[in-house]
C-alpha cells in the first residue's frame, strides 16, 4: 500500500451514520431522545462499522425546523443534555476509533436568536448589519427552498421598520456573510466545536451560504469571488485541526459542484454530497435501467485527490428528484411515491427506501449494494440499517425523522415515556417497531442489519472504493451496471442488476493482460478469466463485488 493511502485522508474510508440526538435513544425517560442515550449506543454503531457520526443540529433552537433553525450557536438544548454530555459522547466515540462531526447552519439563525433580536431593535443596533435589511424588497423574486411554505423570501418586520432576507423560512433569517464581524463570529463557532473535539462539519446549505444575491451594502466583499470566502473558512479550519473535514451540501449539477471543492489540489470542501447520482440512482431503479447511470457517471467532473464525493439512497431531507426532467420525476413518483401525499415541494419524496421497494429484500440489499460501491464515501441515515418505513402522518419531511426502533417492546425501546411525549409518532403498520426493530435483527443471521454488517466490513477492507478511479464498464443488457475502481494496481468491479430477470454478463478486462481470474469478495468463491472475460451471472437483482487477480497475486480472504 502505498503512502498516499495511509490515514490522514481518514474521511475517505469512512463509512458515516447520521442521526438526530432527539429521536435516538431518550435514556432519562422524558420521551425525548438524548446525548445520555447516544452515547449508551456508541458501542451498537462501532459494532455495525460505523466510523463517522454525523450529528444533526442539537443546539438551542425554537425547533421550527428541526433544530435547523438555531438560536445559540455556543450552546446544548438542554431538551438534549448538556455541554458536558456532549463531551462524553465525543470520547466515547473516539475511544472506539470513531469520530464526530455536526452540523453547521450558519447561512441563517432563528429569528429568536440574540443577535436577531438586537438586529431588530435599532438601525444603530451593533448587531443590525449581521442580517440584511431593506426598505423595499428587489423587483426579481428570490427562489424560495420550500415552495408552498414559505411566503416569500423577504419578510416585513415592523420592529425594525424594514424587510429582512430569509433563504428558507421566515423564521430563519439569513446571516449576511458579507459582513466581516459576522465571518469572524462562523470562525469562532468552529473554533469552539473543534475545541471540544469534533472531527469537522457537515456544512448547510453551502450555494446560499456563499452567495451575495440581496445584499444591499456589499462592502469590501463587493466584486471579490464568494469561493474566496470558503477557502478562508477551509484555511481557518485547517489551521485549528490539520485533519478535520468540511463536508457540503451543495445540490447542484455535478459540473457545478466541482467549484466547491476549490483550486486544483482541492481548497474549499473535503467532501461534497453527491445528489446528482442519487437522483438518478432511483431513475435507474425505477426503470431497471443502467445505462441511466452509465450517463450518470459521465457527467462527474474528476475531483481532486484530496476530496471525495460523498454518496447516500436517503437523508433527513425529502428525497429530491430536482435535478431529473419533468418527465423523469413523473416516472420515479409513479414508481415509488404515486401518492400526492407522499410527495413535497413539487420535487421529492417523503419517504424512507424500504416502502418504496415494498419491503423487497432482494431489491434494497441491491440499492445499498450500489451505494456502498459508488464514488464516495457512504452516508447512511439512522434507521436504514434495519429497513424503517416512514410515517406519512408526520407533518412533511418529519415523516422520516420518527424515533429509532430498538425493540418491539412500547415505546421502541426508545423510550419508556408515553407516546404523546416524542418528537414524533413511531411508524406504524408493516414497517413499525413490531416487525422491524434492532434486537431482532441481531438474533437473525440473515436480517438487513446483519447483512449491512458484513457489507461495511468488506466495504472498509476493499481500499480501491475508497481511494481508487472510477469508470463505468459498458456491459449488456441494460438492465445491468458495471463499473470499476482503479488504485495502484489493483482493481475492483462491481455489477448490479437492477432487473427482475436473471442476468449472464461477460465482463471485459481486456485492459489487464494478466488478470487471471475475479474473487468474489461478497459471496467468497472466484471466477476465471478465459480470454480476456470472465462470465458473471447475476441473479434478479443481484449484486456482486470482485477484485481482479492478477498472475501471481494472492487471493482475498
Ligand atoms: C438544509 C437541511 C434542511 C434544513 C435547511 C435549512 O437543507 O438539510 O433540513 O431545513 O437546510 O437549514
Amino acid at each position: 500500500m502505498s503512502l498516499r493511502a495511509t490515514s490522514d485522508r481518514w474521511w475517505k474510508g469512512a463509512i458515516m451514520y447520521c442521526l438526530d440526538v432527539e429521536t435516538f435513544l431518550d435514556w432519562d425517560g422524558d420521551g425525548v431522545g438524548d446525548l445520555a442515550g447516544l452515547t449508551e449506543r456508541i458501542d451498537y454503531l462501532a459494532g455495525l462499522g460505523v466510523s463517522v457520526l454525523w450529528l444533526m443540529p442539537f443546539h438551542p433552537s425554537p425547533d421550527l425546523d428541526d433544530g435547523y433553525d438555531i438560536s445559540d450557536f455556543y450552546a446544548v438544548d438542554p431538551r438534549l443534555g448538556t455541554l458536558g454530555e456532549f463531551v462524553e459522547v465525543i470520547r466515547a466515540a473516539e475511544s472506539r476509533g470513531m469520530r464526530v462531526i455536526i452540523d453547521l447552519v450558519v447561512n441563517h439563525t432563528s429569528i429568536e436568536h440574540p443577535w436577531f433580536q438586537a438586529s431588530r431593535s435599532s438601525r444603530d443596533s451593533p448587531y443590525r448589519d449581521w442580517y440584511v435589511w431593506v426598505d423595499e424588497p428587489p423587483a426579481e423574486p428570490m427562489e424560495e427552498v420550500f415552495p408552498g411554505e414559505q411566503g416569500g423570501t423577504w419578510t416585513w418586520d415592523a420592529t425594525a421598520g424594514q424587510w429582512y432576507m430569509h433563504r428558507f423560512y421566515d423564521f430563519q433569517a439569513d446571516l449576511n456573510v458579507a459582513n466581516p464581524a459576522v465571518r469572524q463570529e462562523i470562525a469562532r463557532i468552529m473554533g469552539f466545536w473543534l475545541q471540544l473535539g469534533v472531527s469537522g462539519f457537515r456544512v448547510d446549505a453551502v450555494p446560499f451560504l456563499l452567495e451575495h444575491q440581496g445584499i444591499p451594502n456589499l462592502g469590501e466583499e463587493a466584486g471579490r469571488d464568494p469561493h474566496r470566502y470558503l477557502k478562508e473558512l477551509r484555511a481557518f479550519l485547517q489551521r485549528r485541526r490539520g485533519d478535520a473535514i468540511l463536508l457540503g451540501e451543495v445540490n447542484l449539477p455535478p459540473a457545478d459542484q466541482r467549484v466547491f471543492f476549490g483550486d486544483e489540489d482541492g481548497d474549499e470542501l473535503h467532501l461534497v454530497f453527491q445528489f446528482s447520482i442519487m437522483q438518478r440512482a432511483y431513475l435507474a431503479l425505477a426503470r431497471g435501467d443502467g445505462r441511466v447511470l452509465e450517463a450518470a457517471f459521465a457527467e462527474l467532473p474528476e475531483v481532486p485527490f484530496d476530496c471525495q464525493w460523498a454518496t447516500f439512497l436517503r437523508n433527513h431531507d425529502e428525497l429530491t428528484l430536482d435535478q431529473l426532467s419533468d418527465k423523469e420525476r413523473a416516472e420515479v413518483f409513479a414508481a415509488f411515491g404515486p401518492d400526492e401525499d407522499m410527495q413535497v415541494y413539487g420535487r421529492g419524496l417523503r419517504r424512507r427506501l424500504p416502502p418504496m421497494l415494498d419491503g423487497d429484500q432482494a431489491r434494497l440489499r441491491l440499492a445499498y449494494s450500489l451505494l456502498f460501491s459508488l464514488p464516495g464515501t457512504p452516508v447512511l441515515f439512522y434507521g436504514e440499517e434495519i429497513g424503517m418505513g416512514e410515517e406519512l402522518s408526520a407533518h412533511g419531511r418529519s415523516a422520516v425523522r420518527t424515533p429509532m426502533q430498538w425493540s418491539d417492546e412500547p415505546g421502541a425501546g426508545f423510550s419508556t415515556a408515553p407516546e404523546g411525549a416524542f418528537p414524533g409518532p413511531l411508524v406504524q403498520g408493516t414497517f413499525g417497531p413490531a416487525a422491524v426493530n434492532v434486537a431482532a435483527q441481531r438474533d437473525d443471521p440473515d436480517s438487513l442489519l446483519n447483512w449491512f454488517e458484513r457489507l461495511i466490513r468488506r466495504r472498509r477492507e476493499t481500499h480501491e472504493l475508497a481511494l481508487g478511479t472510477y469508470r463505468a464498464v459498458v456491459t449488456r443488457p441494460k438492465s445491468a451496471f458495471a463499473h470499476r475502481c482503479d488504485w495502484e494496481g489493483s482493481t475492483v468491479i462491481a455489477v448490479h442488476n437492477l432487473g427482475a430477470a436473471r442476468v449472464d454478463l461477460r465482463l471485459p478486462v481486456d485492459d489487464l493482460p494478466d488478470a487471471v481470474a475475479l474473487d468474489d469478495l461478497l459471496r467468497g468463491g472466484r471466477i476465471d478469466v478465459v480470454r480476456k472475460r470472465a462470465a458473471v451471472d447475476l441473479e434478479p437483482y443481484g449484486y456482486r463485488w470482485f477484485r481482479v487477480v492478477r498472475e501471481g497475486q494472492r487471493t482475498t480472504p
